[in-house]
């Protein structure tokens, strides 16, 4: 019950800490969207026939959505060309997979593929390691249980978790009780394999990629705007998918790492080349502004229905602010990395409305302020958020090793600190990088980052 699908080799784990010599300087490209990965795989798995996908985010949580559309029938493969083609079988005809369907790290993946799998008759087991087996999966097993399929989770909801999707789906109405794009998808692609209306109604709206590439793939699915920025989203199933050919843009999320690098190491100016600007997603730039960061967007257009941009970043001297709670759910990856641009900024900077933080690959707002407190940074954690006292740019004391959790954004975040400290800053482990930014290091190195060589 525990076979993997496909074993992923094992990454590096090992130290890492940065330096900055001078200022960050050049042009650079972050990888594909994590999020449009994710679900070009999944759609082009349900579509007929081939599609083909180009700019695929190779990262680890990527790989263990391949590998398990791979394990339920679908080809999916690379070229040489790093472009991916997929072969789709069809909605309703996905494969019973063998073994366990390892998702690693990836939250997305596993909600997600809970969905898809709800409305099939398939039982499938989902495992994960240490950092997702720990997250709450019953945000959807409660909806996808009211469609019809049954579950055997671990206790408190958890992986490892069996499936057994329903014979006999039946059509939902639901209110996200939680703003979650991953919850909102999983009832959409429940939805593609009943032949009725499935509907979401999102409050807050979140992250918009699994609406605009389900029409993108001809489904039947129509949004309506609701009073106060809400959504009301519609799915009539049994549509049968056309193949794509994708063009994954850059991930906003992995753009914030070298975005605030350039804004705190002085006399940097940077160019971050291709970037998807999703008004769902761009909070960030948007926050950062605020904060008198000096970002222009350069020559906007669009790539695979999404608007794109390049980012000219230049060295800014940050002021604090109250973040506005309500651009959380367009910025909530990127709160890790913000807290490292606040630590710098004049004053202090507020942030709530985000105790969503809580529950991701670790609780970002308590291993945050513990890296950050042991920095010597100022900081207040509240229950929904923290308060960061700045230093109005002059180097934070570092002299710290700061534990990742297993959570890739904790360890970006503090590699970026470490550029700024005047002792290091350690980050305990490397390796959970690769689950989203697999050319992370490489990438600052050519924007003039020096590693430092740590002893053991
Ligand atoms: C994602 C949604 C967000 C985000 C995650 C990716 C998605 O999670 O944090 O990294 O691709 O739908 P929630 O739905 O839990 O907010």
């Amino acid at each position: 019950m525990t076979e993997r699908a496909t074993p992923l080799p094992a990454p590096l784990s090992a130290p890492l800490s940065l330096v900055a010599d001078g200022p960050l300087r050049g042009r650079v490209k972050v990888p594909g969207d994590k999020s449009i990965s994710h679900r070009a795989l999944m759609l082009s798995a349900l579509a007929v026939g081939r599609s083909e996908i180009d700019g695929l985010l190779e990262g680890e949580d990527v790989l263990a959505t391949a590998a398990a559309m791979r394990a339920m029938g679908a080809g999916v493969a690379r070229d040489s060309t790093g472009r991916w083609q997929v072969d789709g079988v069809g909605v309703g005809s996905l494969l019973q997979p063998a073994p366990a369907l390892d998702m690693g790290n990836s939250g997305t993946s596993t909600r997600l593929l809970m969905g898809l799998l709800a409305s099939h008759p398939i039982t499938a087991t989902f495992i994960g390691d240490a950092s997702l087996s720990k997250r709450p999966m019953g945000r959807v097993i409660a909806p996808l249980g009211r469609m019809g399929a049954e579950f055997q989770a671990s206790p408190g909801g958890r992986l490892p978790l069996m499936l057994r999707g329903a014979e006999r789906p039946l059509p939902l109405r639901y209110r996200l009780p939680v703003a979650s794009a991953q919850v909102k998808s999983a009832i959409l692609l429940a939805g593609l394999n009943i032949g009725a209306e499935t509907v979401v109604e999102e409050p807050i709206a979140t992250r918009d990629h699994s609406e605009r590439m389900l029409k993108g793939f001809g489904a039947d699915l129509s949004v309506e705007p609701l009073d106060g920025g809400g959504k009301l989203i519609a799915v009539r199933g049994w549509a049968e998918l056309k193949p794509q050919k994708l063009v994954v843009p850059g991930d906003p999320s992995s753009a914030g790492f070298p975005m605030v690098a350039a804004l705190i190491v002085p006399g940097s100016d940077i160019l971050i080349e291709g970037v998807g600007l999703n008004p769902t997603r761009d909070g960030l730039v948007r926050v950062l502004q605020m904060m008198g960061g000096d970002i222009v967007a350069e020559n906007p257009r669009e790539v695979g229905g999404e608007p794109v941009a390049d980012l000219r970043v230049r060295h800014s001297v940050l002021k604090g602010i109250e973040v506005p709670p309500d651009v959380a759910p367009s910025m909530i990856d990127e709160y890790p990395i913000l807290f490292v641009a606040a630590t710098m900024a004049e004053g202090r900077t507020v942030m709530r409305g985000i105790e969503e933080l809580r529950v991701k690959e670790s609780d970002r707002i308590a291993a945050m302020a513990a890296g950050l407190r042991a920095a010597g940074v100022t900081v207040e954690e509240l229950e929904d958020g923290l308060i960061v006292e700045g230093s109005g740019g002059s180097k934070p004391a570092g002299g710290a090793t700061v534990a990742t959790h297993l959570d890739h954004r904790i360890a970006m975040s503090f590699a970026v600190l470490s550029l700024m400290t005047r002792a290091p800053v350690i980050v305990d482990d490397r390796a959970p990088i690769s689950t989203s930014f697999p050319d992370f290091l490489p990438l600052l190195l050519g924007l003039g980052a020096r590693e430092l060589s740590i002893s053991s």
